[in-house]
């Protein structure tokens, strides 16, 4: 299924960049949120425009409860519908164990496009268990357009990429990074 779903990704970039469709994308917002303030909440998420060209994402998130030995992400791009009130899923939606993932990230491809996009960024990236605060440190839009608009699906509109993180398999987080393709 995974495979399958990369494969229609990359099917869609290759579209966009050879028909040329423009597909240009813009983050509009970013918001975390704690659902376990016992086990960990965030300090700062946000997302910075110092000046037309730079603009940056960072977050940082408290663990409590260290050290985390089991940890789920799961993602979700959801497309907004006109004429209708919210977001539908949209692409795919992967839950991946992340401890294994990070015990070898070319595991999966599809979680190993989007890791690419933080790791000069993160403390995150070793293996299990994390024992420290996570950073997620002024990434840079233009960096993330850059890798993105390659594989986006072509059709405009608005997007939500919403990533839900679980711990000994209880819900603890979830961040919402919502964009528009143009
Ligand atoms: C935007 O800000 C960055 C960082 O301060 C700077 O390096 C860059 O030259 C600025 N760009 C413009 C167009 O002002
Ligand atoms: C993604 O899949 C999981 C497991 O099948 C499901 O529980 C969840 O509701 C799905 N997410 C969305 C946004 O549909
Ligand atoms: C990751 O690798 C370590 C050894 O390098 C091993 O102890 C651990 O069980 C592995 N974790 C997973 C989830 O595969």
């Amino acid at each position: 299924m995974c495979v399958r779903r990369s494969f229609l990704i990359f099917l869609f970039g290759v579209l966009c960049s050879v028909a040329k469709i423009s597909c240009k994308f813009e983050f509009t917002n970013i918001r975390c949120d704690t659902l376990d303030e016992k086990f960990a909440d965030f300090e700062y998420c946000y997302i910075k425009s110092v000046n037309r060209s730079y603009k940056y994402v960072s977050i940082k998130a408290r663990l409590f409860k260290t050290p985390i030995k089991k940890v789920k992400v799961n993602g979700v791009i959801l497309k907004r519908n006109i004429g209708y009130n919210g977001y539908r899923p949209f692409m795919f939606n992967i839950t991946l164990d992340a401890c294994r993932f990070l015990n070898n990230t070319k595991s999966n491809p599809v979680a190993s496009y989007l890791f690419d996009l933080i790791i000069p960024f993160t403390n995150m990236n070793h293996e299990c268990p994390f024992d420290h605060d996570l950073i997620i440190d002024k990434v840079p839009i233009a960096f993330v357009n850059n890798h993105v608009t390659r594989v986006l699906p072509v059709p405009e509109g608005d997007y939500l990429y919403e990533t839900n993180w679980f711990a000994y398999d209880i819900k603890r987080a979830v961040v919402k990074v919502y964009g528009t393709i143009s």
